[in-house]
């Protein structure tokens, strides 16, 4: 399917489709823009309200007539996940939930819950919400989770199974990082085996944009995307990099294409860095399923909840 193109993406109208981390500019927001153009119903889940209004805004002076809707939502915080998910339990059957918010690179610290930043924000959040959100991708009929992995999965060294309110030894936040996108691929191949054994009809896909150029780096390093040395690196980051708007295509393609349970998309380009989607390879440490067993059991303790 390396000939997979946006223009292809199926008619969207009457679904509806949940995408994270929707910031001006990132993956997100190209995902939910590319969704609303084909009739999609997007529902736009940020921590930053005005952000996310400003995505809004942008989506619907491309696309008259969008329908969006906002959602409050810090996956770094559990209590928000499940006040969010509270919240969107009106909208009905849910038919994609794009788990693609994620922070890169930041600094060590601790949430309100007790776990690391990055695992608590692109894991333990992301696990809780789609438990919580699960009922209504089952009403669906057809639904899938898509979460958004990265390259670095082949730079976490080790899976993340030790208790996720301790931290023994040294922090290295890439390596670190990379942990968090091998827990993503986990989470994918484990939910994706337990919808099969439960006969639910859910599908779980990975997808993973090469190198974009979006705010991510700038917002690991500086906490912020513009201003002084941010801006810096924004402009570095953009100028090496394929578009966010192609970015997207990796997650595009894994929400819409007909493709089997635990796929895993990326750009077919060299060193999957840029190009048009296809399926593509994990590393050795990711097809490990007993390390995805035993990461789903912490997470299921860690986030208070048990699914399918
Ligand atoms: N860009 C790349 O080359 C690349 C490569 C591999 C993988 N990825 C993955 O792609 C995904 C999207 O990243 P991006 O490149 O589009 O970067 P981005 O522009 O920085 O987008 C990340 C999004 O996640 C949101 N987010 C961060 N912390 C959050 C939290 N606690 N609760 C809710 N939302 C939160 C951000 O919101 P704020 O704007 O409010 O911070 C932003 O909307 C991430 O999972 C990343 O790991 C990106």
């Amino acid at each position: 399917m390396s000939d997979w193109n946006v223009a292809d993406l199926p008619d969207q109208s009457g679904r509806t489709v949940v995408v994270t981390g929707p910031t001006l500019g990132g993956l997100g927001h190209h995902t939910a823009l590319e969704l609303a153009r084909r009739g999609a119903r997007v529902i736009l889940a940020g921590r930053n309200p005005a952000k996310v209004e400003e995505t809004v805004a942008a989506i619907r002076a491309e696309v008259a007539g969008a329908q969006l809707e906002a959602l409050h939502l810090d996956l770094a915080s559990l209590s928000s996940v499940r006040t969010a998910a509270a919240a969107v339990a009106q909208v009905g059957p849910i038919d994609v939930l794009v788990n693609n918010a994620g922070v890169m690179g930041t600094k060590y610290s601790r949430t309100a819950d007790g776990l690391e930043l990055q695992m608590a924000t692109n894991h333990f959040g992301p696990f809780l919400l789609t438990g919580l959100l699960l009922p209504q991708l089952v009403q669906s009929a057809d639904g899938r989770v898509v979460t958004v992995s990265s390259l670095f999965h082949t730079f976490a060294g080790k899976a993340p199974l030790g208790d996720p309110r301790e931290q023994t030894g040294r922090y290295h936040t890439w390596r670190v990082y990379g942990q968090t996108k091998l827990a993503n691929l986990y989470l994918t191949a484990e939910l994706d085996r337990r919808l099969r054994a439960a006969d639910l009809p859910v599908r779980a896909l990975a997808a993973h944009p090469g190198f974009a150029g979006t705010h991510l780096a700038a917002n690991g390093q500086y906490g912020r995307s513009s201003g002084g040395i941010a801006t810096i690196l924004d402009a570095g980051v953009k100028a090496v990099s394929q578009s966010a708007e192609a970015g997207a295509w990796p997650s595009l393609m894994a929400a819409t294409a007909d493709l089997p349970g635990n796929s895993f998309v990326g750009p077919g380009g060299f060193r999957q860095l840029s190009g048009r989607p296809r399926t593509v390879g994990r590393s050795k440490l990711a097809r490990n399923a007993e390390n995805a067993r035993r990461l789903w059991e912490i997470s299921e303790e860690t986030a208070d909840l048990r699914y399918p």
